[in-house]
């Protein structure tokens, strides 16, 4: 792998803006949103360095909501993750950039989106998460999802699409390739999904962004 310095790259301020509005346009319009290699190449290349930097044993077997039965969860994903917390450079970078768009989000569409959480994702050559949905109404205050792809020279035959459908019909609405630098975006509620098994190892990082539940019976922590 060539090494990138990464202190050596700006992130461009008119281009991320110029990103963040198409991204809220979409939403508004239709719900999702897909750019294909648009996440600034400096943050790119950083969250891909410090991907490949960790050690294997920081990923975990993916559960479902926060009620962990992995029993149950092998049939609806195979995936491992690593919550990003910040403690690395590269991971404070993703999430100051992610605070951007959460502010952006909220400043064109009133959201009112509070935290976000995310995660990276690793699914091994035929792993695959099921048709899902990340929030259920009433039930989560997951609010917009938030991907991106960490796969320098994905191909087609490499498989691995994500799915997107239109409702419950399982009318398919759009396929991504999880090529480098992808981000997708959507509402949570709104449209089930699945990731499709792939060829070779496949990287992700799924975030989300949730609105406060917290009420005076109980206090709703970040994470
Ligand atoms: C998820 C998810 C999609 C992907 O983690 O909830 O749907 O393409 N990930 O990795
Ligand atoms: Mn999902």
């Amino acid at each position: 792998m060539s090494v990138v310095l990464t202190e050596d790259m700006a992130i461009d301020p008119v281009s991320d803006t110029a990103l963040f509005e198409s991204i809220a346009n979409h939403l508004a319009d239709t719900g999702y949103s897909i750019h294909p290699n648009a996440l600034p190449a400096g943050l790119l290349h950083s969250l891909h360095e410090h991907l490949h930097s960790m050690p294997e044993y920081y990923f975990k077997r993916a559960g479902i909501g926060r009620d962990d039965n992995l029993m149950l969860n092998q049939f609806v994903r195979k995936d491992e993750v690593c919550w990003i917390n910040g403690d690395s450079r590269a991971g404070r970078e993703w999430l100051d950039w992610a605070g951007q768009l959460q502010q952006y989000l909220n400043r064109r569409l009133f959201l009112g989106l509070f935290s976000f959480e995310s995660h990276f994702a690793h699914y091994s050559p035929g792993d695959f998460y099921k048709t899902h949905k990340d929030a259920f109404k009433g039930q989560s205050n997951r609010v917009v999802s938030l991907v991106v792809y960490l796969n320098p020279d994905w191909n087609k035959e490499d498989q691995g699409e994500l799915v997107i459908y239109q409702d419950e019909s399982n009318e398919e609405l759009i396929r991504v390739t999880p090529g480098f630098g992808t981000i997708v975006a959507f509402l949570s509620e709104d449209f089930p999904h699945e990731v499709l098994p792939a060829n070779r190892d496949r990287y992700s990082i799924a975030g989300w962004f949730r609105v406060n539940g917290s009420d005076t019976q109980r206090v709703d922590p970040p994470r």
